[in-house]
This record gives structure tokens, C-alpha cells and sequence, in this order.
């Protein structure tokens, strides 16, 4: 999705913009921009395509004493084309803007400003904001932005230079995130905390509603048509070094692999030396907790399926009434609550700025509900917008498909599920132990699995002329199948399908052939009798089956095209187990197929416009 950097400073401006944007360029885009002052005067370099193109075309500039916004587009109102890439700039070109969110006026204000003759060159939304910025700026850049965003309704980040003005940007914020990133003698600016990490990380993370003028030695932040406001300077414990392939063709693979790493740490971080559970950050009271009566999981992509496994683990282990649902359409639906309080809402982010799941969480605080979070990004808007929040602590995601996070998240559903079991007092003190001995276990399954990367390799490349996979699994492993077929489509851009075991017979049944490959996630499970005739229903219309099974069960064999074994662990885990080979499946067919791992056609990181 969109991403936005700027810099106002001494340095050469163009290296720091060019490599924020590459470093926004996991988010997804299409297009991207840059707009600089420099001595009094405004220029601008807009591409379609690749930042790379951007980049041949300034390089042999050098911009210092200067400042500069920057942008990456990720096309919702117009194609992807150099016009309606940003920065967009004002008819006499003396404004520029960038501009993350969707404005929901657009038409009537393009309208108006179009009867007050400004000619417009785009097809976008954004458009309209420089006009009115330049309609309401006689000499003061501050003042014209925040009548403009006045006028303003729907969602934005924006960032704003003019040459009446050279020695400021400003930026204003509401809806969609934006970070100030504090320098000595320069400030930086970004959607994400990635593009400046390698420059700053001290930041002050903007609410809604708020302007900032950001100057070389100076940050002042108001509400719009308000005081100056002092706000909090947060320090990012991430490295930029987490954020490089280190040695890996892509950060997928790297991320991949970094999960047993990730795990022992989420291990490290929750379960304490006398094996108890803690989680810092849950500032809700254990009686209130203890007496939750609903849990209404609510997220997006992956993060949602993470959420469908907490369903399952939720209501076995703690006896809670849980449900999931996609916060696109939860948002829109009759919230209904008992009244009692005894409700909680969950949302599940990795990014904690997906803009459906923060509509999601916001809707519900005002119904009164409880907002628990599992996010990812520390700061990030639904991380300070939610009551509780656990941390997924993978680390900074790169790779679009989330991967590693996917396994952070079932893991620290599974600890909550066991910490709120211990609250309810539906599991007693041998099952807790017995749990964190075998999750413990984990990052050791997880390398044998990894150890078999050659052999999945084999199976994807076999496999990868295929145009068409169906997914089936059961119970926990349902919504394993569903990501398996959402890691393949994501990144080979090969149509599939997840679908439960017991469901192929009310309809996908009729698709297979034998050309069809057919994923049959078969561990050892409490319904793996019925799952073994699900994939003989397969095998009788020739469809072609690869197995994920569990190591020793030799007998399953027989009904396998090709098999990936898992080792031996309890049911409840084995949704974390059969990811592995899933993601590697996926990932080996999209090389395979010479597809862009990293940043698939069309797909975002982060999804900041509903
Ligand atoms: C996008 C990403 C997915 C992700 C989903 C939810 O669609 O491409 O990988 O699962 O957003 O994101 P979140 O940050 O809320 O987990």
C-alpha cells in the first residue's frame, strides 16, 4: 500500500528518499515520486513501474541543505501511470503533495475546485487536496494545509512542501499512519518506521487529527484548529539489520527460516523460569478476564486464519464462546453485545495499521467493548488504540506473505488459550505443564521440517505447471488448508483452494481430475480416520494427492503421490507445524514460475484503505 518519506536536513536529500522508498517498497506499489526544495525552488520526479526507474532518473543529481517528500503509490483511483503517481503539485507548481488514505469527497470538491478553474492532470482522489491547499495558501503553508484537510472526509496521511515556504514540510494525519522520526539538526518522516530506521529511532508516532510543521532543528505538533501539543518520544528497539535478506534470495525464505528463532523467543518472552505465563502488556484485570463470556476474533488474510485456529483452541481449552469473523465485513454488521461486559473483542494485526481491523476495533469502543490486540508493529495505531495488547515479536516482516508472523501468531494464541485456561481454571496445573512442555518442543520440529527444504523443492517444481491446487484439511487443520491456498495464490498467482476435508463431497469434488493436485493435510489428529476417506475420494477420481503427514505413519503412503512428513506432536500444534512445508511449497513453486516473491502483483503489506 501507499508509503510516504521525507527528509529536511543537510544531507544529499535524493539517497534518503530513494532508499525510503525502496524500504516502502514491501508494502506493495506500482508507482513512485519524489518532490524537492531546494534553494527556493520546487522540483519533481514522478515513474510508473519500479523505483529503479525513479532512480536512473536522478542520479546524477545531488540535493543538499534542502528537503524532499517522497512517495509510493499503490493504485485505488486510477491506474497505475506517471500522471497518477505522486507527488501531485498544484497548477502553478509551486506545492507539492503526497498523500497515503482515500478521500471520499473527491468528486464534489473537484467539482467545485474545477468551476473555481483549477485544471486537474490526474485521475486520483489526492488531487484535490494540493488544489485546496493552494486555493487557502496566501503565505502561511500551516494554515492552508490545515483549512484544506477541513474540507476533507475519508482517510490520509499527508505531507506538503511550497516554495512559498522553504523550510518546512508539513504533514497532517488522520486515518492512516505517519511517523516523525527525530534526527540532530534534521527530521525525517515516513508511513512506517522502516524507511528511516537506518537514520533514527527516536519517533513520535502521530494521532488522527493532528498537523505537524516539521523544520531542521525543530517538530511542533497541534490538534487541527488547536494548541501545540507535547507528545511522547518512543525508541525502536528493531535493527535495520533485520531488515536486509542477509544472504537469502529473498526475504520470504529468510523469514521462513528465521521461525525457530522467532519462536524461542516468543517462548522466552512469555513463559518464565517456574514456568508460569506472563503477558505484560494485558492491561485487564485477571478477574475481568476471568469472567470473559464471548470472544469476538476479528482480522484480516493470514492474520484471520491465525484467528480461526484461536476459535478452536479458545473454546476446547477455555470453554469460551469464540467467534471470527473478516473485519471487513464484522465492521458492518449489527454489533450485538449481552450488555454485561463480559465481551471482548480480538483483533489480529500483524501490521496493527490494517485499516479494516483498526474500523473494526474503533466501532467496537464505542459499543464498549474491550479490545484485546496480538499485533506485531510496537506503536503502531490498533497497538495504542486497544486495551490489551500481546505481542507477536517476529521481528520486522518484509516479505509480503506473512510467514513467520503467521507461526508468532498461533503461538501466542496458544499461550493466551493456556494462560486464560489456568484463569477459568479449565485446566489444570498437569495439562499446563504438559502443554508448555510439548510447545517448548516446537523450534525443534520446525528445523526438521526446515531440514527437508530439498525434497518440498522437488514436489513444488513437479507440481508447478499446474494451474489449479485444491487445500483440504480438518479441524485445527482447516484453516491450515486455507493458508496453504492463500500463500500459493499470493505469490504464484496459481488459483486455489482451502477447503475442509468433509465439504470436497458438497461441491470442489467435482473439479478433480487428474490434473488436479490435491493437498491433503493428514497428521495425526482426532479425525484422521475420516480425513483418510476424504483422500481416498480424491484418489478414486484420480486427482493427485500430496500428503502432509505425520513421521512413522508409513501406512499413509500408499494413498500419496508424493509425501512431506511432520514429526509427532500433539494435535493443537500441528497447525504451526504444517505451515512450514505449506509456505515452502508455495514459495518453491513461485521461483519455479519466476514470480516476485517479495512483492506479489497487486498485493500489500499493509492495507491501509478499507
Ligand atoms: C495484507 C497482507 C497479508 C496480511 C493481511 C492482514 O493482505 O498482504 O499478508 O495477512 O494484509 O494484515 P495484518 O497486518 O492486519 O495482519
Amino acid at each position: 500500500m501507499c508509503g510516504i518519506v521525507g527528509y529536511i536536513g543537510d544531507r544529499d536529500l535524493l539517497p534518503i528518499l530513494l532508499v525510503g522508498l525502496e524500504r516502502l517498497s514491501y508494502r506493495g506499489y506500482d508507482s513512485a515520486g519524489i518532490a524537492a526544495i531546494s534553494d527556493g525552488e520546487m522540483s519533481y520526479w514522478k515513474r510508473a513501474g519500479k523505483i529503479r526507474e525513479l532512480e536512473d532518473t536522478v542520479k546524477t543529481l545531488s540535493i543538499t541543505h534542502a528537503m524532499g517528500i517522497g512517495h509510493t503509490r499503490w493504485a485505488t483511483h486510477g491506474e497505475s501511470s506517471e500522471i497518477n503517481a505522486h507527488p501531485h503539485v498544484s497548477q502553478g507548481k509551486k506545492i507539492a503533495l503526497v498523500h497515503n488514505g482515500i478521500i471520499e469527497n473527491y468528486l464534489s470538491l473537484k467539482k467545485q475546485l474545477t468551476k473555481e478553474g483549477h485544471i486537474f492532470r490526474s485521475q486520483t482522489d489526492s488531487e484535490v487536496i494540493v488544489h485546496l491547499i493552494e486555493r487557502y495558501l496566501h503565505d502561511d503553508l500551516e494554515e492552508a494545509v490545515e483549512k484544506a484537510v477541513q474540507d476533507l472526509t475519508g482517510t490520509w496521511a499527508i505531507a506538503v512542501v511550497a516554495e512559498c515556504d522553504p523550510d518546512k514540510i508539513v504533514v497532517a494525519r488522520k486515518g492512516s499512519p505517519l511517523i516523525i522520526g527525530l534526527g540532530k539538526d534534521e527530521n525525517y518522516i515516513s508511513s512506517d518506521i522502516n524507511a528511516i530506521i537506518t537514520h533514527t529511532k527516536e519517533v513520535v508516532y502521530m494521532d488522527d487529527d493532528e498537523i505537524a510543521i516539521i523544520e531542521k532543528q525543530n517538530v511542533t505538533i497541534r490538534k487541527i484548529g488547536g494548541e501545540v501539543i507535547t507528545k511522547k518520544v518512543n525508541h525502536i528497539s528493531w535493527d535495520a539489520i533485520m531488515q536486509e535478506k542477509g544472504g537469502y534470495d529473498h526475504f520470504m525464505l529468510k523469514e521462513i527460516y528465521e521461525q525457530p528463532a522467532v519462536i524461542r523467543n516468543i517462548i522466552s518472552k512469555y513463559i518464565n523460569s517456574d514456568n508460569t505465563i506472563e503477558f505484560k502488556h494485558i492491561n485487564l484485570e485477571k478477574q475481568d478476564l476471568a469472567r470473559v463470556s464471548r470472544f469476538i476474533i476479528q482480522a484480516c488474510g493470514t492474520s484471520w486464519h491465525a484467528g480461526l485456529i484461536g476459535k478452536y483452541l479458545m473454546e476446547k481449552y477455555t470453554r469460551t464462546l469464540t467467534e471470527v469473523d473478516f473485519s471487513s465485513e464484522f465492521r458492518y454488521r449489527q454489533m450485538i453485545t449481552d450488555g454485561a461486559g463480559g465481551e471482548v473483542v480480538v483483533a489480529i494485526s500483524q501490521s496493527g495499521e490494517t485499516a479494516d481491523t483498526l474500523a473494526c476495533i474503533r466501532e467496537a469502543k464505542c459499543k464498549f467493548y474491550n479490545i484485546l490486540s496480538f499485533v506485531n508493529v510496537k506503536g503502531s495505531t490498533i497497538d495504542r488504540e486497544s486495551n490489551a495488547v500481546i505481542y507477536t515479536h517476529s521481528g520486522p516482516e518484509i516479505g509480503v506473505a506473512s510467514t513467520k508472523n503467521y507461526l508468532a501468531q498461533l503461538m501466542c494464541v496458544y499461550l493466551f488459550t493456556i494462560y486464560l485456561g489456568q484463569l477459568k481454571w479449565t485446566l489444570s496445573q498437569e495439562q499446563v505443564d504438559l502443554m508448555l512442555q510439548n510447545l517448548k518442543r516446537v523450534p525443534e520440529y520446525v528445523e526438521q521440517i526446515l531440514a527437508q527444504a530439498d525434497k518440498i523443492k522437488a514436489i513444488a517444481e513437479k507440481y508447478s505447471s499446474s494451474r489449479e491446487f485444491i487445500f483440504i484439511g480438518r479441524g485445527l487443520n482447516y484453516p491450515s488448508a486455507l493458508e496453504g491456498a492463500l500463500k500459493l495464490k499470493e505469490i504464484s498467482y496459481i488459483h486455489a483452494t482451502g477447503y475442509p476435508a468433509g465439504e470436497l463431497k458438497h461441491g470442489p469434488i467435482a473439479l478433480i481430475d487428474s490434473d488436479l493436485p490435491v493437498v491433503c493435510i493428514a497428521p495425526q489428529s482426532a479425525t484422521y480416520d475420516k480425513m483418510l476417506g476424504n483422500i481416498q475420494e480424491v484418489r478414486a477420481r484420480k486427482g493427485k494427492t500430496i500428503i502432509i503427514a505425520t513421521e512413522g505413519d508409513e501406512s499413509i503412503a500408499q494413498y500419496a503421490d508424493d509425501i512431506i512428513y511432520i514429526p509427532l506432536a500433539p494435535e493443537d500444534l500441528t497447525p504451526i507445524l504444517v505451515a512450514v512445508p505449506l509456505q515452502l511449497l508455495a514459495y518453491y513453486i513461485a521461483i519455479k514460475l519466476d514470480c516476485d516473491v517479495d512483492q506479489p502483483r497487486n498485493l500489500a503489506k499493509s492495507v491501509t484503505v478499507e
